[in-house]
């Protein structure tokens, strides 16, 4: 599974003719998709609109959940992941890409009253993050949440955050972006605070679907971690809860 490349047309091909009910909606998607990069051209501005048209349909499906059921079923296992990998009520956490708080609305829960922030591109996805916090009574739990147009953190203090997370980010995410997250986030982590994240895993040629989904080898993003000076490892665990993405801890040196 993870060597397949699917930006390759003979694996296109074979996968219209295994499901043929879903021609009709890639090339809907492929021509939206068309027009919205010709209307916007830098990444971000493309998937804020990528994400405008989306949630407009559903804020669950614009996150990648097709029905409420899958969408409490992916936060739950990002909060238990967290979970069993020390988080404790006291933390501060980052949620980069919080989306409309599908793990965000546990995390909230969980810790105490504004430990919580959580960060967007998109501010119609931001929105429904608000309707999450009242649909979940969540706020006397007073969760910080911002807009943002780039991901160098710079409105955060330094050595702040004792778990930051994003969780389906990297796999939306061209490498300049992740680049730019990685050079920006041990200044904000607390010294033994760590980075984790999820991305789209290739054994195979590194490539990208409709500017959309991003493969990305381990090594690649490992090595782009320690060119900024941090420490990074592959979560094998992560790999046991069945999840199509794989994951990344970033950590201090030392
Ligand atoms: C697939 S959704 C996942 C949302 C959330 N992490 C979850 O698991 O439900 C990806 C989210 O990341 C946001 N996003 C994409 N690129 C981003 C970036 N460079 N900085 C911050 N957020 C970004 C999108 O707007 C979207 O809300």
């Amino acid at each position: 599974m993870h060597g397949n490349n699917r930006s390759r047309l003979s694996y296109k091909v074979a996968y219209a003719i295994r499901n043929p009910d879903r021609i009709a909606g890639y090339v809907r998607r492929r021509g939206r998709d068309t027009l919205l990069w010709l209307a916007t051209q830098d990444h971000v501005s493309y998937y804020r609109a990528v994400m405008r048209s989306d949630s407009g349909r559903s804020s669950d499906a614009a996150v990648g959940s097709e029905s409420r059921e899958s969408w409490l079923r992916i936060g739950q296992l990002q909060f238990d992941y967290l979970l069993g990998h020390g988080l404790k009520p006291g933390m501060r956490m980052l949620e980069i890409g919080c989306g409309n708080l599908r793990g965000g609305r546990l995390f909230i829960d969980y810790l105490d009253a504004g430990n919580y922030y959580g960060t967007d591109i998109s501010p119609d996805i931001l929105l429904a993050a608000q309707r999450t916090i009242t649909q979940f009574g969540l706020q006397r739990k007073l969760p910080h949440l911002s807009l943002v147009d780039d991901l160098r953190l710079e409105f955060l203090p330094d050595e702040c955050f004792d778990v930051v997370h994003a969780h389906s980010v990297f796999s939306h995410s061209p490498l300049p972006v992740i680049e730019e997250c990685l050079a920006h986030v041990g200044r904000v982590l607390a010294p033994a605070g760590f980075f984790d994240f999820t991305f789209d895993r290739t054994q195979g040629a590194e490539h990208q679907v409709l500017r959309e989904d991003f493969y990305y080898r381990t090594e690649t993003l490992t090595g782009l971690a320690e060119r900024y000076g941090l420490v990074a490892r592959f979560m094998a665990d992560w790999e046991q809860t069945g999840h199509a993405q794989s994951r990344i801890r970033v950590t201090r040196p030392g």
